[in-house]
């Protein structure tokens, strides 16, 4: 399939990131947010990593207002007209579903629809829609402009057409896109639980306090310590894709959320978004 739109649904960490990407790659591209207060505060997060690249000498004046001129933020869902639809609200099954539901009324017959899921079922997503087989996953990483990995998702029904178009879709954007089955937490996020899960316990044991197992992982080679991990990805967020493991593992121990975390998210401590979580910012 041409594509040409791409509509980014959720303004939020991911959704700003996925329309910078989709945007700087040539692609016109709506960003959509149910929340006004999100959605500028979305483009402005654009803004700021477009600067952040020119300021640093890795982007020039022109590529940035090029990425600009191709992205346009809309405030309603039927505005939200496109080749391929990406969603990035939040995490939970009913919300994703009631959201592409409204999309597909606006939306024409070959429309795809790409759910940036970190642990959900795709298939489960895709399966209270009329029309399955244009339902794929489409996982970016965090901060998505920066991470070169993208998780292509086959759901139960998926059609190799949607599959073959997001899977190059995913190239033409400069990333490196895998394909993956779709099951509970895909590949990474499934190995990386246990970074922030084993992290909280050796904290809670009183093993270490949570800046040095920070500080040694860093130093063992980790990009990023994973109680720092956790703050940018936003404790709210991490939280809900423990629980969604552990639930689809049917409360295997070993995906048991962490109470340290379960704590921030109940102080609305949710990291660099909220400006406090594990630390301050
Ligand atoms: N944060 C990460 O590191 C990360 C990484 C990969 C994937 N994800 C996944 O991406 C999705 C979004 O995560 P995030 O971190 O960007 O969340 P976020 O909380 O930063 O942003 C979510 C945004 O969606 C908006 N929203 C909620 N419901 C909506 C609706 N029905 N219609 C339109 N907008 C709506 C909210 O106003 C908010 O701005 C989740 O599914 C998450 O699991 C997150």
């Amino acid at each position: 399939m041409d594509v040409k739109t791409i509509a980014v649904c959720g303004a939020g960490t991911m959704g700003a990131g996925i329309a910078q990407v989709a945007a700087a790659a040539g692609f016109r591209t709506l960003l959509f947010d149910a929340s006004p207060a999100a959605l500028e505060k979305g483009l402005a997060m654009v803004r700021k990593n477009l600067e952040q690249g020119v300021n640093k000498g890795k982007l020039s004046p022109e590529k940035m207002a090029s990425t600009l001129l191709h992205l346009q933020t809309v405030s309603t869902v039927e505005a939200c007209v496109a080749d391929v639809v990406i969603e990035a609200i939040v995490e939970q099954v009913p919300a994703k579903t009631a959201l592409f539901n409204g999309l597909s009324r606006v939306n024409g017959p070959d429309t795809i629809f790409a759910t940036n899921t970190s642990s959900l079922s795709v298939s489960a997503i895709a399966a209270g829609m009329p029309h399955p087989e244009r339902v794929a996953g489409m996982h970016f990483f965090n901060p998505a402009h920066l991470m070169q990995l993208v998780e292509i998702v086959r759901g139960r029904q998926t059609a190799d057409a949607a599959f073959n178009t997001l899977f190059h879709l995913a190239k033409a954007m400069g990333k490196t896109p895998v394909s993956v089955k779709d099951s509970p937490g895909f590949i990474v996020n499934r190995v990386a639980r246990h970074y922030y899960l084993e992290a909280m316990q050796v904290a809670a044991a009183g093993v270490a306090d949570m800046a040095v197992i920070d500080r040694l992982l860093e130093a063992a080679g980790f990009r990023m310590g994973p109680f720092a991990l956790m703050d940018l990805i936003g404790n709210d967020v991490n939280y809900a894709v423990t629980t969604s493991l552990y639930e689809a593992f049917n409360r295997a121990p070993r995906f048991q959320p962490g109470a340290m975390q379960a704590d921030k998210v109940a102080r609305g401590e949710l990291g660099r978004k909220t400006g406090k979580g594990f630390y301050n910012y």
